[in-house]
Formats: C-alpha cells, structure tokens, sequence
C-alpha cells in the first residue's frame, strides 16, 4: 500500500548513462544501470504520479503506465527533457550524464595504425542546471555520486545547479550505486538534510519521493 501523495502530479525523471558515440561502432558510457531511475517511475506511479522517463541505454523493462522515451546521447536526452519540462511538476535528473561528447564523430571505422591516439572531447551541456533554469521550473532535484567528502559536494551542487533537493550516494562503497541493488542516500535541501540508510531501491524511492512531496508543499 502506498499513500497518494503524488496524486495530480507529474513527474520527469532521466535514467541510466547516456552514450556519445566515437565512430559507428564505438562509444563512450559508464556503468549506469538505470535501476534508481526505473525504481523512482515505479514508485512514483504508486504514489498517484503521471511519469515520464527518458531513458539511455538500459536493460529494464518498462514498468505499467510509465511514458518512455529511449534516448542515446547527453544531447538527445536534453532535446527530450526541454520538450516535456513545460508541463512537469517535479524532475529528477538520475541519469549518469556523459559529461564530455566526442569533438568529431567519425563517418567510417576508426582503423588502427599509430601506437598512441588522441581523442578531443568537448563539454555536454548540463541537463539538470537547463531544467532549473527553465522560466516555468519544476520542483528540481538532482543526484551526486560521489567518492569523497559527499556532503561538501552535494550541497555545492545543489547551490551551483540552483536545485530544490539533492540526493548524494558514496559511490567509493560497491554496496551503493551503479549496479547494485542496494542504495544508502543522504538528501539535502537549502534548509536541511536527511538520511536514508542503505536499503533496497524501490524502498528508497519511495522515501525520496515522500521527502519530495513534503518540501514540495512547504516551499
Ligand atoms: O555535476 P554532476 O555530474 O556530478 O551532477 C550530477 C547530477 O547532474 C545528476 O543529477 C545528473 O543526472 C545531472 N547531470 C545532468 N547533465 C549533465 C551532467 C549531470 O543532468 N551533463
């Protein structure tokens, strides 16, 4: 049984990495497996929400009534938040975003040759700071992962990206993160901050998002 505290509301959430392509067949990824953001639509969902994921690669399936859109690179998956943002109450940006893209993707096969080469990569545009900068903003919470000083960090982000909430995982710690199961969060707001211990994803969706509607209503 969940509560429907989110009855009425919309939710945009991005999930799982983006892929910037190298040549027609190589990319550049990461270890994203979209789990935290599937479990935040599910949840969501059982909260009363209308959600809409985009999606990078993943191997999830999609879960009942969920809105997706499969996307590969930072910038699609940008065109595809801007597109749906205007009418989205809250959006969480899950997504483990490729920061750089490559500067020239080649048209044919890279061929091997020289013994070293060298790849010019350029800056991706940042797809939560463009969601909080948005003239009709949604509630907007983002996600750190990081490996030290986790509290530091998150909360420069959440200044520096102009957030409403950030949520922040060790990623140094195997139990936590990427692919596991399993999650540990500590979630910060301009006035406060709250622990969720390590638990399985779909329970801590649900008590993310419960935070979320909280401060939703006292903001
Ligand atoms: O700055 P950093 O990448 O650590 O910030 C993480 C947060 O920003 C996550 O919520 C992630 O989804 C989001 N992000 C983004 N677009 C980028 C980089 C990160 O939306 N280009």
């Amino acid at each position: 049984f969940a509560p429907k505290i989110l009855q009425g509301l919309s939710l945009l959430l991005t999930a799982g990495p983006t892929r910037e392509a190298i040549d027609p067949v190589r990319y550049i990824s990461n270890h994203s497996s979209g789990k935290m953001g599937f479990a935040l639509a599910k949840a969501a969902i059982e909260m009363g929400a209308k959600v809409t994921i985009v999606a990078g690669p993943v191997n999830i399936e999609t879960p009942l009534n969920i809105n997706r859109i499969n996307v590969e690179s930072t910038q699609e998956m940008l065109d595809a938040v801007m597109q749906q943002v205007h009418h989205s109450d809250i959006f969480i940006g899950c997504a483990a975003v490729c920061d750089y893209r490559v500067a020239d993707i080649a048209t044919d096969k890279i061929k091997k040759s020289a013994h070293e080469m060298a790849l010019a990569l350029v800056r991706n545009p940042d797809i939560l700071a463009s969601v909080a900068a948005h003239p009709q903003r949604p509630f907007t919470v983002g996600f750190a992962a990081e490996t030290q000083d986790v509290a530091h960090y998150a909360k420069d982000k959440l200044k520096r990206k102009n957030l409403d909430m950030i949520a922040a995982n060790d990623v140094s710690d195997p139990s936590q993160g990427f692919n596991s199961d399993t999650n540990a969060l500590t979630v910060f707001w301009s006035h406060g901050q709250y622990e969720l211990p390590a638990t399985d994803k779909l329970t801590l969706a649900r008590q993310l998002l419960t935070l979320i509607a909280q401060q939703m209503k006292t903001a």
